[in-house]
């Protein structure tokens, strides 16, 4: 039997690594004895982070602080990316704009669409060629319960998820003879400080929150064995009684809960 390392090691890059669901996968990662290549924008946050997982986990953990909605900043993680052998890939970073859409500019629905679109492509052009000669590896790419309609006041953001699980639903066929495991993961509300910092002060927890370790965890079992997966079992129940609702239901149903956070 394969062990997680042999399969999806020596290295695995977590983009969006420093924090939230991206730390709980570097953390769980780490454990399964894989070494780190963390990317986000910050160097405060993923310091911390890249240290913390050295002196817990004793693996190799490398940063690179650069924007994935940047040329300059992808140029940079491709060059690191083909310094070591990257064996598992996690498009973990994301941009959006809460809100109404015309609350935002069409150079911040550019930024969205470069980091969530057009960077994860990038990122599966740096690392999965090497994969594919190897003969094994793995991506998971984080889409959300919001690709499976249209979600008001997180429009754009929610239409880069319907791209991001469509891409790897298609990928997922295309790779699987070459050895390469591909994961669309969507869930439904992870209680990351990001979306916690985006949601009223005063919001109740939903019945579909789940904590990052649970998420990453369940993903990081889910590859290989499946090519899409919603993490938490209460939102995969909330998915399955979605799926037999017409599509305008569960767009108004979607509406319900993203007005009363972000609508006018
Ligand atoms: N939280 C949820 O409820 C939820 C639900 C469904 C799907 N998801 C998806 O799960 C993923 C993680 O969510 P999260 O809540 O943990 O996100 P988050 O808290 O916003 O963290 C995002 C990570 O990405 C980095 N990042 C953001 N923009 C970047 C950029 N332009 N270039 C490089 N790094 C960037 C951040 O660090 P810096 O800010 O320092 O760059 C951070 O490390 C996302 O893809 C999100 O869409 C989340």
């Amino acid at each position: 039997m394969e062990t997680f390392g042999e399969r999806y090691g020596p290295w695995a890059l977590v983009a969006g690594g420093s924090e939230g669901l991206g730390a709980a996968f570097a953390d769980d990662i780490a454990a399964l004895g894989l070494n780190l290549l963390l990317v986000a924008r910050r160097h405060g946050p993923l310091d911390h982070t890249a240290s913390r997982i050295r002196d817990r986990y004793g693996v190799e953990v490398r940063t690179a602080a650069v924007d994935l909605g940047s040329a300059l900043g992808l140029e940079e993680v491709t060059r690191l990316a083909r310094l070591v052998e990257v064996g598992l890939l996690v498009c973990n970073a994301a941009s959006s704009h809460e809100g109404p859409y015309f609350k935002a500019s069409l150079v911040k629905y550019r930024q969205v669409i470069d980091v969530n679109c057009y960077g994860v492509l990038a990122l599966i052009d740096a690392c999965a060629p090497r994969m594919i000669e190897r003969g094994h590896g793995g991506i998971i790419v984080m889409s959300s319960m919001a690709a499976f309609q249209g979600s008001p006041y997180v429009t754009v953001y929610s239409a880069t998820k319907a791209f991001l699980l469509s891409l790897a639903e298609g990928l997922a066929v295309e790779l699987k003879p070459k050895g390469v495991h591909v994961l669309a993961c969507c869930p439904a509300v992870v209680r990351t400080p990001n979306y916690l910092a985006s949601r009223p002060a005063d919001a109740k927890p939903t019945p579909v929150d789940i904590e990052p370790d649970l998420a990453a965890r369940e993903a990081l079992r889910a590859l290989g064995h499946r090519s899409l997966l919603i993490p938490g079992a209460k939102a995969r129940m909330a998915r399955a009684a979605m799926r037999l609702m017409p599509r305008g239901a569960a767009v108004s149903m979607m509406a319900g809960s993203t007005r009363a956070m972000y609508g006018e």
